[in-house]
């Protein structure tokens, strides 16, 4: 696996669209996903691709994450799929003082506890039956970037997001624009079950924001729920 670490150069964005797309190309399959994350070349060669592809997510979600929350200082935060902390990071420049870090990879979280962003670490994999390990109600909100894409979040992962937010709370999910076009069974999956907790009444559509550049000149949106 190690292989496609060594594919980068981290020289031109080409080289990392195709880094990327490795993780989300049809028949890999969740555990094959986290998997080949779990390995520190590939968490270094992901982490360096933040710059030449052009990240802007990171600092949109921070922003839009402190319009919503009174107390940046205190309030709990979990950074869910955190990756190598580049939205930790985010959310620490922003003012955030009381992070935690959550990644199905333990090279993953390995990395993040190098950045003196967060407070506490989470490694487990969530979703398809496979549950977080923090007891209800622990967050006040949850962000999350660049993890609702097929082989990552599955969308059974939502009910457990919104088990571990405090009610009144946020999850703040940014993601590529395109997903329900270029993802449409994944997207359809996700979007249903974000709409039967809505009926179950667990949360509400707060708000989404649309945003020219996710990624390079992919638009991306953060969609909003408020725990009830
Ligand atoms: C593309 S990276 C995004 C990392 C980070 N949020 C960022 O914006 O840079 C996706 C991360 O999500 C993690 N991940 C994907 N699906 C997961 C799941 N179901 N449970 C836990 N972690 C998952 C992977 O291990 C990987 O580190």
């Amino acid at each position: 696996m190690s292989s496609i670490g060594m594919l980068i150069s981290y020289e031109n964005s080409k080289e990392g669209e195709e880094f990327l797309q490795f993780f989300h190309r049809e028949n890999l399959g969740h555990d094959e996903c986290v998997k080949a994350y779990d390995d520190k070349k590939i968490v270094k060669a992901y982490h360096g691709l933040k710059d030449v592809m052009k990240y802007e997510a990171p600092g949109i979600l921070a922003n839009m994450l402190a319009g919503l929350i009174p107390d940046l200082t205190n309030a709990k935060i979990l950074d869910l799929a955190a990756g190598s902390g580049i939205i930790g990071k985010a959310l620490y420049d922003r003012g955030f003082r009381n992070i935690d870090a959550h990644d199905g990879a333990a090279a993953m979280v390995d990395f993040c506890r190098t950045t003196g962003h967060y407070n506490g670490f989470h490694t487990c994999f969530v979703g398809n039956g496979d549950k977080l390990t923090m007891e209800d109600d622990t967050y006040d909100s949850i962000a999350c970037s660049g993890a609702t894409l097929r082989n990552h979040l599955p969308a059974s992962a939502q009910s457990e997001i919104a088990r571990v937010i405090k009610p009144g709370g946020f999850f703040v999910n940014a993601y590529r624009a395109n997903l329900y076009e270029t993802e449409v069974e994944y997207a359809n999956e996700w979007r249903e079950e974000a709409e039967r907790l809505e009926k179950e009444g667990k949360w509400i559509l707060y708000g989404v924001l649309k945003y020219p550049r996710f990624i390079k000149e992919t638009a991306g949106r953060i969609d909003i729920y408020q725990i009830l």
